[in-house]
């Protein structure tokens, strides 16, 4: 092994041992301008236990950080808290360099693992079971869908650390391993990007599984995701921002997207946050020239209100609203009022393909599509301002009142 990296210490029995991937810029979809980590642990008891692996390109960076402690041929036991190929598909390959004498998973991670490398002899470890592995205690609670099927932690009570795989992870590369070292507003946003982008379809399992942490009365002092930043100081806040990300309460927040051909929809769209913001709302427009999906899906997360617009193209929708919608229904968000509106020229269907959109979105529609042809004029314009005073009351009213 030519290269060397450090681990680093997390507590006086765990290391961190990931990778830092400066250059992603996509993660399945969803844009990544900061990198991301693959975090994986060492635990050192009286034997050496490897807690997941990274993505197969920074498998040496692993092992490299790896035999910063110990001799990798030291790991006895690894244990994949969840299969997707971020954190797994290096670990055939490590297993092929340490030769561990076990490798445990959830009994769907074995049939996942299996499916992807074709490697069986992996152990199945139980939901809610605590097994002894080198002298230390780890319980194993299933996370099914948070964030695959085969998703668990592992508990570790004598360090109070919770290795909680993609839970409560962000994609940021940094120099820096622990979340009280990274500047608070970087922070905030990765987190809800990352909420907003992986975890928000599964929000009531995410408030069940807070609940069932509560429940079960875990001490937890570290959290140790496989992205992103290590938590180790005022638990409270994630946990308790997690809490109002899977609420959603909507806020006086709206949200306008739209795509343009000839400037009409952008016109209308303008138009249209004035009309709200002279009624009170707070407004982020976002055109979809210069915006990508996964920050229209953020922003709508601490959102009360969404507005989709765009001109009719060939009988349809402009390509990148269809392209944010169907990625946005996905997602799941929910509890937002909004409404369509567009520029056509002699057919004018895309509005109704956004309404549809918003329909399977569960958006509270408070108004009929607005649907001008060609350039808004004065009268146009004006029927753009009201259109977006509507909704703006509406919204007022949900965020005083409640839906
Ligand atoms: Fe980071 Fe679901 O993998």
């Amino acid at each position: 092994m030519s290269r060397h990296f450090e681990a680093v210490k997390v507590t006086d029995k765990v290391y961190w041992v990931g990778a830092i991937d400066w250059g992603i810029r996509d993660f399945h979809g969803y844009t990544t301008p900061r990198g991301s980590t693959y975090n994986a642990y060492l635990i050192m008891g009286d034997d050496v236990i490897l807690i997941d692996t990274v993505r197969e390109p920074f498998k040496e960076e692993l092992l490299a950080r790896v035999a910063s402690v110990t001799d990798p041929k030291n790991v006895r036991y690894i244990i994949s808290n969840h299969s997707e190929p971020d954190h797994s598909s290096g670990l055939p390959w490590v297993i092929d360099q340490v030769k561990p004498e076990k490798v445990f998973a959830s009994k769907v991670g074995l049939k996942d693992l299996d499916g992807y490398y074709h490697m069986g002899g992996i152990d199945k470890v139980d939901n809610g079971s605590t097994m002894r592995l080198g002298g230390v205690d780890l319980t194993f609670i299933d996370t099914p869908m948070i964030h695959w099927p085969d998703s668990m932690m592992t508990y570790m009570p004598s360090q109070k650390l919770l290795f909680s795989q993609d839970g409560f992870g962000m994609h940021l590369a940094s120099s820096e391993r622990f979340a009280d070292e990274i500047p608070q507003g970087v922070l905030y946003e990765e987190n809800a990007k990352y909420f907003a982008n992986i975890l928000l379809p599964y929000k009531q399992l995410i408030v069940k599984l807070l609940d069932k942490i509560k429940d079960l009365g875990l001490e937890i002092e570290t959290i140790c995701p496989d992205h992103g930043p290590i938590w180790r100081k005022n638990l409270q806040v994630p946990i308790n921002t997690y809490y109002k990300w899977c609420a959603q309460e909507p806020t006086n927040k709206a949200v306008i997207t739209f795509a343009s051909m000839w400037g009409s929809t952008e016109i209308m769209a303008r138009a249209i946050e004035d009309g709200m913001v002279s009624a009170g709302a707070n407004v982020i427009v976002l055109p979809m020239k210069s915006s990508d999906r996964s920050v229209v899906v953020t922003e709508v997360l601490e959102a009360g209100a969404l507005l989709v617009g765009s001109p009719t193209l060939n009988n349809g929708v402009f390509p990148t609203m269809a392209d944010t919608l169907t990625y946005m229904k996905g997602l799941k968000p929910r509890n937002l009022v909004g409404a369509a509106f567009g520029s056509f020229g002699w057919s004018g269907e895309a509005v109704k393909v956004l309404n549809d959109y918003l329909e399977q979105i569960k958006v509270e529609i408070v108004s009929e599509p607005l649907n001008l042809q060609f350039v808004p004029d004065a009268e146009g314009i004006e029927q753009c301002r009201r259109f977006g005073e509507a909704v703006a009351a509406r919204l007022k009213e949900v965020v005083q009142n409640g839906a």
